[in-house]
């Protein structure tokens, strides 16, 4: 597909599809960055292919409608909720990580581009001086970065970390001039650059440096890189912007999806959500895709954040050290495949606790979105089997298994390659260097429709 406009992934609204069966779940070559899903990248993103397609084949079947509420338990990017929008819904989600809570609002609420516009000519005005104020100052000793910016030494080049570092004092006079959702679009633009201003690694997700030689000669700048990224995410927005309905509401918690409907003033309502689209996280995220790590200096940078709140990120995600929840026996009696891979862990002596840890938090968001998801309808799982210990964990029964115990009726197991994923982590099973494995061989789908409590 050319350019950035949308790309309408099946034909359920000219009568073509009838059933989800019938559709390629691959979109194998498919544009995956088409309007704002281009303004920022996210670990273990999904393809936005996915939840448009079930869009449109539920508003085709006349199951969803214009107005209705989109949930999802792990927003990430907030993939669904911008193809909510995209078709008329509402959309509400969770994640624990401030930056990908972040990135769902920014990415999903369409902006004023004539102020947008403005906001830009305000910054530029004088962005270029107060870079070059900030480097001479760098070099005359008197950098302007704080002492206390909980930065880890020797992941950036210095003189640009003071740059990057202004950019954001810039950012939040912005904010304070014009609104939240305007600061918020420049923050995921200097976001967004600053791991490529960093020494990190290109296409890794995990923090590894680039090597020394290379970093003596990694000379960014901050300025070009800014203003052409800037320029970029204004267009995309253009375009996403005329094509949304304004009037709609996304809500993005920052708060636990295992505790999603008590969250102290945070709490997503019961018999609020139309449909479900949702990809949760592999397994913990120590040892599969870390969410945190990856967002740690962005959010440091661009958001404001503290060092303590991102290092919990990965503690808090499930399966996490910081889950209060006690091991839950009853899981293998309930599902069959899940007692299976726990058996054959065990006798292997493998890692069976850390997958009794991740099952028994993911079931507890089981439990939420069968309140949070009106009676009937539909809930999509998109989830991939890893593997631990060398054993592949079939995480698609597993969560068809105790979906089914917590009352959900099973409707499709849909299966998808994944054509082109990045996968962080993918020559590091259980963390050996250089070892390799087939962590992700697929990804499935799984249908199931909501219990009627
Ligand atoms: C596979 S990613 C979701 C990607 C998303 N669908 C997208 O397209 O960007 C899983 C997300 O779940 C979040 N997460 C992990 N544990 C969580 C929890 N207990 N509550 C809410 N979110 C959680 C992670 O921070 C991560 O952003």
């Amino acid at each position: 597909m050319a350019g950035n406009t949308r790309q309408t992934t099946l034909g359920a609204s000219d009568g073509e599809i009838t059933s989800l069966e019938d559709i390629d779940w691959t979109f194998e070559k498919a544009d995956t960055s088409y309007l704002t899903h281009g303004l920022h990248s996210y670990p273990a993103r999904m393809i936005p292919q996915i939840p448009d397609a079930l869009l449109n084949y539920y508003k085709s079947e006349g199951i969803i409608d214009d107005g209705d509420t989109v949930y999802d338990p792990f927003s990430g990017s907030g993939t669904t909720a911008v193809e909510g929008r995209l078709h008329g819904l509402h959309a509400e989600a969770n994640d624990i990580n401030p930056l990908a809570v972040t990135l769902s609002k920014a990415k999903a609420e369409p902006l004023d581009v004539s102020t947008l516009q403005s906001a830009r000519d305000d910054l530029l005005e004088h962005l270029s001086d107060s870079l070059e104020r900030a480097r001479e100052n760098y070099e005359d000793g008197s950098s302007l970065t704080p002492e206390d910016l909980e930065i880890r030494d020797g992941w950036f080049p210095e003189p640009q970390l003071s740059e990057l570092y202004t950019v954001s004092v810039e950012i939040n006079q912005l904010e304070t001039k014009y609104s939240e959702e305007i600061g918020r679009f420049f923050r995921i633009v200097l976001s967004a650059i600053t791991r490529k201003v960093s020494y990190q690694r290109n296409g890794e997700y995990k923090r590894y440096r680039m090597p020394e030689e290379k970093r003596e000669s990694h000379n960014p700048d901050v300025y070009d890189l800014f203003v052409t990224k800037l320029d970029k995410n204004i267009k995309l927005m253009r375009e996403y912007s005329e094509q949304v309905d304004h009037s709609l509401n996304t809500t993005i918690h920052y708060a636990d999806s295992r505790t999603a409907t008590t969250n102290d003033d945070d709490a997503v309502e019961e018999n609020s959500a139309d449909i479900v689209i949702t990809s949760p996280p592999y397994g913990d995220h120590r040892t599969t895709v870390a969410y945190g790590q990856f967002s740690q200096d962005p959010a440091i940078i661009a958001g404001g954040h503290g060092y303590d709140e991102m290092k919990s990120v990965d503690k808090t995600g499930l399966g996490g050290s910081n889950s209060e929840l006690e091991p839950l026996e009853e899981l293998e009696e309930w599902s069959p495949s899940f007692a299976a891979t726990m058996d054959t862990l065990r006798e292997k002596e493998g890692r069976s606790e850390d997958a009794m840890d991740f099952v028994r938090d993911y079931y507890e968001v089981m439990k939420e979105v069968a309140k949070i998801l009106k009676p009937g309808q539909p809930s999509a799982w998109v989830v991939a089997n890893r593997t631990m210990s060398r054993v592949n964990i079939p995480t698609h029964l597993i969560t068809k298994e105790l979906c089914e115990h917590v009352g959900f009726e099973y409707q499709h197991m849909l299966p998808r390659e994944i054509p082109n994923k990045t996968l962080p982590w993918s020559n590091a099973p259980e963390n050996v260097p250089g070892v390799t494995g087939d962590l992700m061989a697929n990804e499935n789908i799984v249908v199931m429709t909501a219990p009627d409590n």
